[in-house]
């Protein structure tokens, strides 16, 4: 702690002792939580990682978690969940047709999507167990329309809602749905329709190229612009953000083409980094005016309303309901993947405006089937009928209340100043990282982390760096820089988007302080010796989609590295030399590479 010690005065001891004063220490929020269960983790040695890390080719995702002592690769269901929803896990029923999880999952996305403050959490009756007859007919069985979630005969007339095992699910069918009508659309001369984001996450990505739709991104600059270090925790320029401006300029060109706009709150594509409402608003706007369907990819929808609450002006005294209330206003479907804000282990949903614009866009074309009923085509087809959708009525009711747990403005306050106290802390110890922080991860800048090593894009040191991490302290995170983002097959120009990140994922309510702390512990020291990180080679898998799931590694030394450079560098200059043979691993890249920059030299 640090204290302002006053001027040395002629007072006794006990008088001076009065005086020294220390500034009030900065309060962190009070803990929204308790641990009810622990488990323990096992204790291995480098060594013992060193092995595995070798029979799985270094590629980080195959390591087994057991082994891991703080793993930050994913807050994707990695959840803890609360003791309520394990109680709902317990009142959780596995019928094959309309299981009570169902009827508790629906009502619960209008209730948090739609209802505001006045939620009915029709899910207390049944987990008390004084669900009977009448309250299946009253609550769960009651037609609503006109919103995201139909109900009752309405939602087998005009399906609009659709449970899925998880996110990437509901991509798949909504991209493939509405690429099958766009065909029916089409006449002969039909150009590659479009969707608009301010980012796609990966599979999003994936899978609107998979349906043939072309995407553009278009997202407001500055996102590793550097921020003032006071404002952490005080201002937020909403870096998730659309970029306006160029998503017009495009619209203006291209409006005919364009599908679908699809809104990432938070953005994952741009390190977890909210959407102002102001932004949303804005997007809304000329959605409409160009009467294209605006969706969100709604994933970290909860913290993205926590971050308008904080930082937007306006916003500080509305609920978190009530700005969420407002965010899906604006908006005609979206998907979710509810292993991120629902709380949960596993689970994703899609759901459209019923007899909105997407609807009107996207209906009777193939074989004149409304959409709803092609998607429920698909979603039998692939995950089982509409009461579950591929998941089992248990996990459904941990879903059902997870999204009323993940809105309570206490675990959001906390979750939030986590990972904000997780950058703050590595910014101040010198680490680079990408500030302010998002909702559910910190991004390491390995170009600043490595600055003066000398590392080019394709030697892959940040994937060097986060196999070191795991092999010698047992901490995994996941590069998300030139590797993941496919250095190698990009253009000039698409390089210059590709960011060198490694991203530290947190996982919802299981990392203690201690994990954190032990993190950036292992991080410094990792910096210190930074010029030692190995770089890798790919050895399998290079050209296979999404490849960080799959690539095999080989390690690339420095010294290997820096021992080419040199032979290299004295072929260049006795120019002499054409064909390079090659003793060690990799060198014949470096001196591919090394001979191109050299080629001026004289001799
Ligand atoms: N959209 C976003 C913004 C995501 O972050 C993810 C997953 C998905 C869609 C797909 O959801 O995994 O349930 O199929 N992100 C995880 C991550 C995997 O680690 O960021 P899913």
């Amino acid at each position: 702690m640090q204290l302002f010690i006053l001027p040395p005065s002629s007072h006794d001891g006990l008088q001076v002792r009065s005086q020294i004063r220390s500034p009030l220490p900065v309060l962190p929020p009070p803990p929204s939580h308790n641990a009810v269960v622990v488990r323990s983790l096992l204790t291995t040695t480098s060594m013992e990682r060193e092995q595995i890390l070798r029979d799985i080719e270094y590629n980080i995702f195959a390591f087994p978690a057991a082994l891991v002592t703080c793993d930050f690769l994913t807050d994707s269901g990695t959840s803890a969940m609360t003791d309520i929803q394990w109680a709902a896990v317990m009142r959780g029923d596995e019928s094959y047709g309309r299981n009570s999880g169902y009827y508790c999952l629906l009502d619960a996305f209008r209730d948090i999507f739609e209802r505001g403050d006045t939620q009915e959490r029709i899910y207390r009756d049944v987990l008390a167990g004084t669900a009977d007859a009448d309250f299946y007919r009253k609550k769960c069985l009651k037609a609503y329309e006109g919103g995201f979630v139909n109900g009752g005969s309405v939602q087998l007339s005009r399906p609009n809602f659709f449970i899925v095992p998880q996110g990437r699910c509901a991509e798949s069918l909504l991209f493939s749905s509405m690429k099958e009508t766009l065909v029916g659309q089409s006449s002969e001369n039909v150009t590659q329709p479009v969707i608009i984001s301010n980012g796609f996450f990966d599979t999003t990505g994936a899978h609107a190229a998979v349906a043939g739709l072309e995407r553009q991104t278009f997202l407001q600059p500055g996102l590793s612009d550097p921020f003032p270090e006071e404002l952490i925790g005080k201002r937020n320029f909403f870096k998730g953000n659309l970029d306006i401006a160029a998503a017009e300029e495009f619209l203006r060109k291209h409006g005919d083409r364009v599908a679908l706009i699809l809104i990432t709150i938070t953005n994952n594509f741009a390190a977890g980094q909210p959407v102002s409402m102001a932004n949303i608003r804005q997007t809304a706007a000329i959605a409409k005016r160009y009467r294209i369907p605006l969706f969100f990819d709604a994933c970290r929808f909860a913290e993205n309303a926590k971050f308008i609450q904080d930082f937007e002006e306006g916003f500080s005294t509305y609920s978190i309901g009530k700005i969420v209330q407002e965010i899906f206003s604006y908006v005609d479907g979206f998907t979710i993947s509810l292993k991120k804000d629902g709380l949960a282990n596993m689970g994703g949903a899609l759901c459209f405006r019923d007899q909105g614009l997407f609807t009107h866009k996207f209906s009777g074309h193939k074989d004149k089937i409304p959409i709803g009923e092609l998607i429920k085509e698909h979603q039998i087809l692939c995950y089982g009928n509409d009461s579950y959708g591929g998941m089992s009525g248990r996990d459904l009711m941990a879903a059902a209340v997870g999204l009323y747990e993940v809105t309570k403005e206490s675990y959001l306050r906390n979750r939030i100043s986590q990972v904000q106290s997780f950058a703050q802390k590595l910014h101040a110890s010198g680490i680079p990282v990408l500030l302010p922080p998002g909702g559910h991860a910190i991004y390491l800048d390995m170009d600043g982390f490595f600055d003066g090593c000398d590392r080019a894009p394709e030697e892959f040191a940040s994937v060097g760096f986060t196999i070191e991490l795991l092999r010698d302290y047992g901490i995994r995170a996941w590069e998300a820089g030139p590797f993941a983002w496919e250095w190698d097959k990009k253009t000039t120009t698409e390089r210059k988007n590709i960011l060198n990140l490694v991203r530290f994922a947190v996982p919802r309510n299981s990392m203690t302080d201690h994990q954190i702390n032990y993190t950036i512990a292992a991080i410094l020291q990792l910096h210190a010796k930074r010029h030692t990180i190995p770089g890798v080679k790919i050895i399998r898998g290079a050209e296979s989609r999404l490849r960080h799931f799959q690539s095999g590694f080989a390690l690339v030394p420095v010294e290997v590295k820096q021992k080419v450079k040199l032979e290299v560098k004295q072929i260049s200059l006795y120019n002499k030399i054409e064909v390079f043979t090659d003793p060690l691993p990799f060198s014949y890249f470096w001196a591919v590479r090394i001979l191109d920059i050299t080629a001026g030299v004289p001799a």
